[in-house]
């Protein structure tokens, strides 16, 4: 492989510097899907591509997807700002709670690509967790226990928290519309899901949308998956995204979840996000 890839934590992530991402060789695009299959969260640093750019970027992985339920750029309909005015204090940001993208759909999205346009000078770390690597170190019986498992997934708890999270509002800048009844309804996924182009298992669950184990109530399925969100957000387990000028992100949902930290009040934080492929998740 020619790229210069270096990880970025121990088992997850990479950096990928000396690349320029809107004219990729047909060998560098190839050795890029090689490494976003190991390392399943790239960063491609010293990019600043803008929105047709980085739309003709992420087609390269696939179909684009437009996700429901949040606006698109007047001009880009593939493309959303996550923004966040400096005059936005104390309020609900976009993604601030452990999940893989839309994960309560039929057939979720994919990858999902980032580009910094403008950081605050401190704070506003995207955080993943190794869904793989959690998945493998937990115990064989473990295993045996959660394999053939499904569990539910809903839009509804993100949407109540996003709508009536207490003393915040939400920001400005991310317009999601909560109240759709198809977004609310429960639909069962493998909690063992497949990352194909890896051939690994990986955890699929997350605090966000996952409202309870099939078959059973939340309060029956609270000890085990409070168990494996604590299990799969162990430090050695994750990895922390720090925003440098022109990075361009790109994380693979069916092996990560991420959260962006909301701790940059007083700061804009401004990045164009695009969404590639969608799959229903299978356990093998
Ligand atoms: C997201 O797409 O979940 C937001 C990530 C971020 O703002 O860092």
């Amino acid at each position: 492989m020619s790229l210069d890839v270096r990880p970025l934590g121990s088992t997850l992530g990479a950096v990928i510097s000396g690349l320029d991402a809107r004219s990729l060789s047909e060998s560098d695009e190839a050795d890029l899907k090689a490494a976003f299959a190991e390392h399943r969260v790239l960063v491609l640093q010293g990019q600043s591509l803008d929105a047709d750019e980085q739309v003709a970027f992420s087609a390269r992985f696939g179909p684009l997807y437009r996700m429901p339920y949040v606006k698109p750029l007047d001009d880009h309909p593939d493309v959303i700002a996550v923004l966040k005015e400096a005059d936005e204090v104390n309020v609900s940001t976009f993604g601030s709670w452990w999940h893989a993208d839309f994960s309560y759909l039929e057939e979720p999205p994919v990858y999902s690509i980032l580009q910094s346009l403008e950081l605050p000078p401190k704070g506003g770390d995207t955080l993943f967790a190794d869904m793989c690597t959690a998945w493998e170190a937990l115990s064989d019986g473990m295993k045996r226990l959660l394999e053939p498992m499904k569990v539910m997934h809903s839009g509804h708890i993100y949407g109540t928290r996003l709508s009536s999270d207490g003393t915040r509002d939400r920001m400005r800048g991310v317009q999601v519309s909560t109240g759709h009844e198809e977004a609310d309804v429960e639909r069962a996924h493998p909690l063992v899901r497949l990352h194909r182009p890896s051939g690994r298992k990986a955890l699929f669950c997350s605090p966000t949308y996952t409202t309870r184990l099939e078959g059973m109530t939340p309060d029956e399925s609270r000890p085990i998956l409070e168990m494996l969100y604590d299990h799969m957000t162990r430090p050695e387990f994750t990895i922390r995204q720090r925003w440098q000028s022109g990075d361009l992100l790109m994380w693979d949902n069916r092996a990560v979840v991420h959260l962006a930290v909301n701790d940059y009040d007083g700061y804009r934080r401004l990045l164009h996000r695009t969404t590639v492929g969608s799959e229903r998740p299978v356990g093998e």
